[in-house]
């Protein structure tokens, strides 16, 4: 390991993430009895600039009446660029900030971004004598996000998570999209022509780096990786594929644009009963192969190691937070 520790931000479940438009408040009260790890009320894209400000009461008014159990609560502000933000973070911390768990800040560009509003939100917790500090998730969504990722992540203790937000990140980078979130037939692989002349098409995951490349930056300063939004909510294979992809990469989470998107993304970011039993009975070897002084040894005809033991206790340390939840 380096000399330097990575602080790892609080151990939130955060498996599924639903959006929903502070401007649709009929919506609070199903959300909150659902089976969701983090709900985001949202006063950015999916709400016109005219209900921008009925949105933001809407939202206070039920992160106050509303019974949302042990969800965690998140607020997605407007951008820095727009008028809108710093009354989106006033008004919402100073009038609900006791059941806010978490900011959303949306298309941050430079550790500037998260610096400004962490200043903004030091003050009002503050002034108010708030007990619990807001945490901060931050959306990577353009070309500058990207480039900066590194700094984002590093920029605030209140960090606790990056999300892919594939939607806007397609816009900025002028990505050829066909749906939120899905492929694009045009990133494939055209294999050289068999022996009958026939060749396949090997369809590509278009997102690939971006994912990767903010998933390192995450987890390199104790923070976790999210995969945004699949559009296409009638697509579950679909849904579930991007999910697996994301899983597979490192992500702790994906979110979900219809409730219909929830169960699916908690079975494929929760460790299956086969994989917690696999990785208690590493725990067991590597126990019993340190008594016997060896550092290595092999379980089912495969090498496991110290390496091992880190893996399998991220898994059991999962699968306790999915029990206790
Ligand atoms: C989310 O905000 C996205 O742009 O995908
Ligand atoms: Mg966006």
């Amino acid at each position: 390991m380096s000399f330097h520790t990575i602080e790892q931000a609080p151990g939130r479940l955060n498996r599924s993430e639903l959006a929903i438009p502070g401007s649709q408040p009929q919506m609070f009260e199903k959300a909150a009895k659902s089976d969701v790890d983090v709900i985001f009320l949202d006063l950015e894209d999916a709400v016109a600039p005219d209900e921008k400000e009925q949105a933001r009461k809407n939202i206070i008014e039920g992160l106050n009446d509303i019974d949302w159990g042990n969800k965690s609560m998140s607020v997605r502000i407007n951008g820095l660029d727009t008028h809108y933000m710093y009354r989106d973070v006033v008004d919402v911390v100073e009038q609900a900030g006791e059941r806010l768990d978490l900011i959303m800040v949306p298309k941050v560009g430079t550790a500037a971004d998260v610096y400004a509003v962490d200043m903004l939100v030091t003050q009002i917790e503050d002034a108010k004598g708030l007990k619990k500090r807001i945490g901060f998730e931050h959306i990577i969504e353009t070309a500058l996000g990207m480039q900066n990722v590194s700094e984002i992540a590093a920029a605030s203790k209140r960090n606790e998570s990056l999300h892919f937000g594939v939607a806007d990140y397609a816009a900025s980078t002028r990505a050829r999209t066909t749906i939120i979130g899905g492929v694009n037939p045009d990133y494939s692989v055209l294999t050289d022509p068999a022996a009958d002349g026939s060749r396949e098409v090997h369809w590509g995951d278009m997102w690939h780096y971006a994912l990767a490349r903010m998933v390192v930056a995450a987890r390199a300063n104790g923070l976790r990786p999210i995969d945004g939004p699949f559009g296409d909510f009638q697509d579950q294979e679909g849904y579930k594929a991007a999910a697996k992809r994301a899983a597979v990469l490192g992500c702790e989470g994906k979110w979900a644009i219809h409730p219909s998107q929830i169960e699916l993304a908690n079975e494929v970011m929760s460790p299956s009963d086969a994989e917690i039993t696999k990785a208690h009975r590493i725990l067991e070897a590597m126990a019993e192969a340190e008594a016997a002084g060896k550092g290595a040894v092999s379980l089912d005809g495969r090498l496991i190691d110290y390496a091992s033991i880190r893996q399998a206790e991220v898994l059991v340390e999962k699968a306790k937070q999915i029990a206790g939840n």
